[in-house]
């Protein structure tokens, strides 16, 4: 049973969705009269990205890219690769990057780099989960669900090797399963 895999739950279903509703109120205010252009980095965000639209007020368009790093290490490698890209432009749009968790922060830094160079009228962030004690790119995070401990979690959309991601909480992994 997969639940077995779980040592324990980090933030139950309700947690989620409470702080899911209150960072939707935020970037409604925060956007007002705007229309966002919400880009979920696949495939860890989609049930974040799901939940989090529902509970915002202001216009909002989707777009999904999946982009991973390599050679990261230090804040000044890690190439950015992209395997999919976004599927129209975004020049003068508002667009907010929707991620599941902010690691190292490597990725995302290369990532906004790139779709800076693409003119966006606004350029932020959202995650629903940073692990600030493994941060090594210096960048900025404009919307976090929560800060959590380095510990390795699924569920909620994240995965270890394609696995967890339907489960409805954020747990931690049993270390048997991975070390
Ligand atoms: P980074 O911020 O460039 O180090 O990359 C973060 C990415 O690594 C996230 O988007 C996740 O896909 C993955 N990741 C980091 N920590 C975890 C974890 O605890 N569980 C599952 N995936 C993780
Ligand atoms: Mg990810």
């Amino acid at each position: 049973m997969k639940n077995n895999d779980v040592e324990k739950i980090l933030i139950s279903e309700e947690e989620l969705l409470t702080r899911i509703k209150e960072l939707g109120n935020q970037i409604s205010k925060d956007y007002k009269g705007k229309q966002i252009f919400a880009i979920g980095i696949l495939k860890g965000s989609v049930v974040f990205m799901a939940d989090l639209i529902r509970n915002i007020k202001t216009d909002v368009a989707i777009d999904f890219m999946t982009v991973s790093s390599y050679g990261a290490g230090t804040e000044s490698s890690g190439e950015l690769n992209i395997k999919k890209d976004l599927d129209c432009d975004i020049e003068g749009k508002d667009v907010l990057i929707v991620e599941d968790i902010i690691d190292s922060g490597i990725t995302l830094l290369r990532l906004k780099e790139l779709l800076l160079k693409r003119k966006p009228a606004s350029l932020k962030i959202c995650t629903l989960l940073n692990k600030p004690e493994r941060r090594v790119a210096n960048i900025n995070v404009d919307y976090i669900g929560f800060d959590i401990p380095n510990e390795f979690i699924i569920g909620y959309g994240l995965d270890y090797a394609e696995k967890y991601r339907e489960l409805p909480f954020v747990g931690v992994l049993k270390r048997g399963i991975y070390e």
